[in-house]
């Protein structure tokens, strides 16, 4: 069944193979992520719950596809959402659609041709504005192998039921969530930029929530053009937020030890999906007295 995840407990409060349905998370990312949080987003929610008000402030400070902002404003879980991001591409989709053309956007999604011939034209057109740039790393993103955008990635070949580049094209689709996205805009900050910087700037921020999912060190090589960041320092800044914080990581013996030289507490929420084997991922957090709350009625 395509809409399901199951999450298995292994930290002590989600039931064991407790089923999230994916349907119950809203995909509003114009985004397909390769390592993309909608799969924790029950959590997510949680997290940002455990006050029992609307947290003041959420930053994402390696955003991506911004599930986890995007989710926060439309469903009121923050009064305000700053996401960072240091990718040029993945810059201008955030820039272009939270401050500047994002109707001509969507209207050139919608009205685009995709043939391979118009897509070289597109890839290929020189001295690319904003604009174009936002366009073509959305272009990329649906047509590219797993959406991967970093270099080396290329256009998907067959796809699903031999399609192949129109296999994850969905005009309307990306039309209508940028769009949207324009009721929530107000609340929200883009800033291209280094996530490292942006937590030592707010390192004494009591009252702000910090959703950190950074290049994980196995996969991102592959994933991400901007892959290579120094683990051991977002280890020990995080250590010294004094806000709160959620560091989602692969469970690896290099992590865990980051995590216990750093004296950080974690949990670990294998995931199985079904295109995917089953995958663990460590998180990291400032209390876990939101993590005893069942997932279920969410
Ligand atoms: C694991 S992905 C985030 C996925 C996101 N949580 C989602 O659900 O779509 C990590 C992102 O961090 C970005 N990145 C890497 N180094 C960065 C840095 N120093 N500052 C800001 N962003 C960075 C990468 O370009 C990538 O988009």
């Amino acid at each position: 069944m395509k809409s399901q995840l199951t999450i298995f407990e292994v930290g002590n409060s989600i039931p064991a193979n407790t089923i999230v349905n994916v349907a119950s998370v809203p995909q509003r990312s114009p985004f397909r992520y390769p390592g993309g949080k909608t799969w924790l987003i029950p959590i997510v929610r949680q997290w940002l719950k455990q006050n029992g008000t609307q947290a003041n402030l959420l930053i994402e400070p390696f955003a991506g596809g911004g599930i986890v902002s995007l989710t926060a404003a439309f469903e009121k879980l923050a009064s305000h959402i700053t996401m960072v991001e240091m990718d040029e591409e993945i810059a201008a989709v955030w820039e272009v659609i939270l401050t500047g053309k994002n109707k001509w956007l969507a209207e050139k999604i919608l009205k685009f041709d995709l043939t391979h011939e118009n897509v070289k034209k597109e890839l290929d057109k020189p001295n690319k504005n904003i604009n174009d740039i936002a366009f073509c790393t959305i272009l990329k993103n649906r047509i590219f192998h797993g959406g991967i955008l970093a270099k080396g990635s290329g256009m998907i070949k067959n796809g699903e039921n031999g399609k192949g580049i129109s296999s994850r094209w969905y005009p309307q689709t990306l039309h209508d969530r940028i769009v949207a996205i324009d009721f929530v805009k107000n609340k929200m900050d883009f800033i291209k930029g280094d996530a490292f910087e942006i937590l030592a700037e707010y390192i004494d921020n009591k009252s702000a929530y910090f959703f950190i999912d950074p290049p994980y060190t196995v996969a991102g090589k592959r994933l991400y053009t901007h892959f290579d960041i120094d683990h051991e320092k977002l280890f020990y800044l995080t250590s010294k937020l004094k806000g709160k914080y959620m560091l989602t990581y692969d469970d690896t013996s290099e992590i865990r030890h980051l995590a216990y030289k750093y004296n950080l507490d974690f949990r670990t929420t294998p995931m199985k999906t079904t295109h995917h084997l089953e995958k663990h991922e460590i998180i990291i957090s400032d209390n876990f007295n939101w993590w005893t709350q069942s997932i279920d009625g969410q």
